[in-house]
């Protein structure tokens, strides 16, 4: 097991890798009372591992992320009596981890809560960096809040489970973490592909170890996104539009998104073609996509919409090179032609 603490403005938080679900009592803080809430495909798969059968439930998918769910779980805590002495602990992948962070920051004006992250995405990227909320009216993560949890623990026993899909879903944004800040979590990824892509656990926990702490330190740099932060965008841009149009996973279209960034920075920010190839041949030995099958225009009309934009102007992150990015805010109608470009002429 790899332990990691995490110091952010809105609190401390022990990130736990390689520990596992039926353990978590010991990370409960003494005296309190523990409400568990996970989702239905969660609790079918490991019901045995939670230390108790009363286990609050939601359902799956994007669309259970609303407020409306977050209503039913004030109305549940409500049932059982909790309060401010209650600690929540959310087992799932990010969905539940975002809903479970916004219910208990806000219920009773916040509970105590941890993570047990059961998805590669919600392990590397969900669980660190304080970001918890719903979508609303269509708009992604729309409403939240900043707060970390006590703890996460990422049991990586539990991502054997995990549709091999969402597996390399996730491992494009551990992609991304180490192309835009770490270039030593890129080399070893280069290395040790294919005995992540079979879950190797004790690869597993170093490359989940790797990226979150990388996460972390970004993140603890600016933990309300206004500069650095938006270094873990790279990709998303252009990746929301696609994960909108296409339905694709989410790590799926931001591969898309990173592949469409760095031809951008080769023709525009001075990228080695040479690295682009080597991080575009990285996204295809996980088996992740790299371009857009068919036509680009409802992608471009859907990322003019993204909620990032400030007036008509976009912060689009480009990379320099492997392990160093760079912001820059570029008006909306001259990254649109860029972008038509690159995706024409992919590197
Ligand atoms: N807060 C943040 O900083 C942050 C960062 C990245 C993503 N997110 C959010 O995370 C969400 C996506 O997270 P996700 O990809 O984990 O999706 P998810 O939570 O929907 O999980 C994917 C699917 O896998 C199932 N599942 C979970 N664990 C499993 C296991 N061990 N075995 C088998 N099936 C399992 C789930 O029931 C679900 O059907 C999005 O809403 C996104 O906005 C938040
Ligand atoms: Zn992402």
């Amino acid at each position: 097991m790899i332990i990691h603490t995490i110091n952010g403005i809105s609190g401390e938080s022990t990130l736990l890798i390689g520990e596992r679900l039926e353990n978590v009592m010991a990370y409960v803080p003494e005296g309190a009372s523990v409400l568990f809430i996970t989702d239905n495909t969660v609790w079918q798969l490991y019901r045995n591992r939670f230390p108790t059968d009363d286990v609050i439930r939601i359902g799956t998918g994007e669309s259970v992320k609303t407020l409306v769910t977050a209503e039913l779980l004030y109305q549940e805590l409500l049932n059982r009596g909790a309060d401010r002495s209650t600690f929540i602990v959310g087992v799932g992948g990010g969905i539940v981890c975002d809903i479970v962070g916004f219910v208990s920051s806000t219920y009773m004006r916040g509970l105590r809560f941890g993570f047990v992250s059961t998805t590669l995405l919600a392990q590397v990227d969900a669980s660190v960096g304080g970001k918890n909320g719903v979508n609303f009216k269509g708009y992604k993560n729309m409403v939240g809040v900043f707060n970390q949890p006590d703890f996460v623990i990422c049991d990586i026993d539990l991502l054997k489970t995990l549709p091999n899909r969402e597996v390399l879903s996730g491992f494009s944004e551990m992609i991304k973490t180490a192309v835009i800040a770490d270039e030593t979590l890129f080399d070893y990824m280069e290395k040790s592909v294919d005995r992540a892509v079979e879950l190797d656990r004790a690869v597993l926990e170093k490359l989940v170890s790797a990226s979150v702490l990388i996460k972390s330190r970004v993140v603890n740099q600016d933990e309300k996104e206004s500069g650095e932060r938006r270094k873990l965008n790279f990709g998303h841009t252009l990746g929301h539009a696609v994960e909108k149009t296409t339905g694709m996973l989410h790590g799926e279209a931001v591969s898309i998104g990173m592949a469409v960034a760095l031809t951008v920075s080769s023709q525009h920010e001075g990228l080695p073609e040479k690295s682009a190839g080597r991080i575009i041949a990285l996204l295809r030995r996980f088996d992740l996509p790299v371009q857009v099958n068919g036509d680009l225009n409802p992608v471009l009309v859907a990322m003019e919409k993204d909620k990032k934009k400030t007036g008509s102007d976009i912060y689009f992150v480009f990379l320099k090179e492997i392990g160093q990015a760079v912001v820059r805010k570029i008006p909306m109608d001259k990254l649109i032609p860029l972008i038509r470009h690159a995706m024409t002429t992919p590197v």
